[in-house]
């Protein structure tokens, strides 16, 4: 029998949401999953240090008796930040890093940035401190095509930007394309990514061919397959500017299949199966670790996991086509290929 045993996977970016939603899906990450970068985009976002301990708390309860997950909480940026607010959010050690959302780039983002010298202060404050900026990466004028959106942030936000504050830390958040792939790698230590696993495994015929497909729909969208195999080249290359960050983002079924659909894919409960196969089908099983478990804890100077989650080859395994929340149920990522890759729970 084939097994390998990692040490305890963390998610460096995820949703888990509010209310009977976050009851649902926070077990779904828990089960597998030692820690989680927590996203900020509730309504309303979560801005405040005082926001992100209430937050924490109702994480906490929503976990299974005897989870030792742990949620390492963000804050969500917006141009009236307090950066005292965030130094102490940090300095208490509660909060792991700071959310920039483009104004309108996504699910929630209305309070997001659109005047970047408005947050100056904070970045300045950041950097100073040691504090990692997530960035979602698009830019939203309606003269750049969606598919464009985030070679184009690179260029003229996030260059610039990092220029303007030497010493602050960005982990450019769910790349999709070799642009953000190649500009990671170039960007030395204060430099990472994450890379989600649904963009290991689609490219944007999965949305697109055949019929609307919305389970498929996220942002950034999927890129064309060339870009999917530039993520996989990165991903599985060992290298430790990228690490996983699923991007795990549940809507209730109603609202993803909608004349207006929500974007988000739902991956929490097979990603790791999914990562296996992938990293399986590229021949770099021994590099599982280093993106799942190792990279992550390293830009975030964090330790390692002590416990560790085993995985064993076998006939095809199944996970539940949806979940079922108080308020209605939540569709699976379907990979579109067969997982062998058990998890041990
Ligand atoms: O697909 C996405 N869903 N991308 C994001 O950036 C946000 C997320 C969500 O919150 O639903
Ligand atoms: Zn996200």
């Amino acid at each position: 029998m084939e097994q390998i045993t990692l040490a305890r996977p963390d998610d460096w970016h995820l949703h888990l949401r509010d209310g009977a939603m976050l009851r649902a899906v926070a077990p779904e990450t828990a089960r597998h999953f030692g820690r989680a970068i927590i996203m900020p985009n509730l309504v309303p976002p979560v801005v405040t240090g005082a926001q992100a301990a209430a937050y924490r708390e109702r994480i906490l309860a929503a976990l299974p008796e005897g989870s030792a997950f742990e949620p390492l909480m963000t804050l969500y940026l917006t141009e009236d930040t307090d950066p005292a607010d965030v130094a102490a959010a940090h300095a208490s050690g509660l909060v792991k890093a700071v959310k920039l959302y483009p104004a309108g780039a996504t699910t929630n983002s209305a309070s997001g940035v659109t005047n970047f010298d408005k947050v100056r202060p904070t970045l300045e404050k950041m950097a100073e401190i040691g504090l990692p900026l997530c960035v979602h990466g698009e830019v939203v004028t309606s003269d750049v095509d969606i598919f464009d959106r985030e070679a184009v942030f690179i260029d003229t936000v996030l260059d610039p930007l990092r220029r303007a504050t030497p010493g602050l830390r960005v982990v450019m958040e769910h790349i999709t394309t070799s642009q953000g792939a190649d500009y990671a790698r170039s960007g030395g230590d204060d430099l990472g990514a994450t890379i989600t696993t649904h963009h290991l495994v689609i490219n944007r015929n999965a949305i697109l061919v055949g019929g609307i497909k919305p389970h498929y729909y996220c942002l950034p969208v999927a890129k064309r397959e060339e870009h999917r195999l530039a993520l996989r080249k990165a991903a599985t290359s060992g290298d430790a500017t990228f690490f996983l960050g699923t991007d795990s983002a549940p809507h209730l079924d109603p609202l993803k299949e909608n004349a207006c659909g929500c974007a988000g894919c739902f991956t929490a409960t097979n990603t790791m199966s999914v990562l296996a196969e992938v990293f399986e089908q590229d021949g770099a099983l021994d590099k599982l670790e280093a993106f799942t478990s190792l990279n992550g804890p390293r830009f975030y100077g964090l330790p390692v996991n002590d416990s560790t989650l085993t995985l064993t080859k076998g006939a095809p395994v199944t996970y539940p086509a949806k979940i079922d929340s108080a308020d209605g149920p939540v569709t699976v990522f379907d990979p579109m290929m067969p997982l062998h890759w058990r998890v041990e729970d």
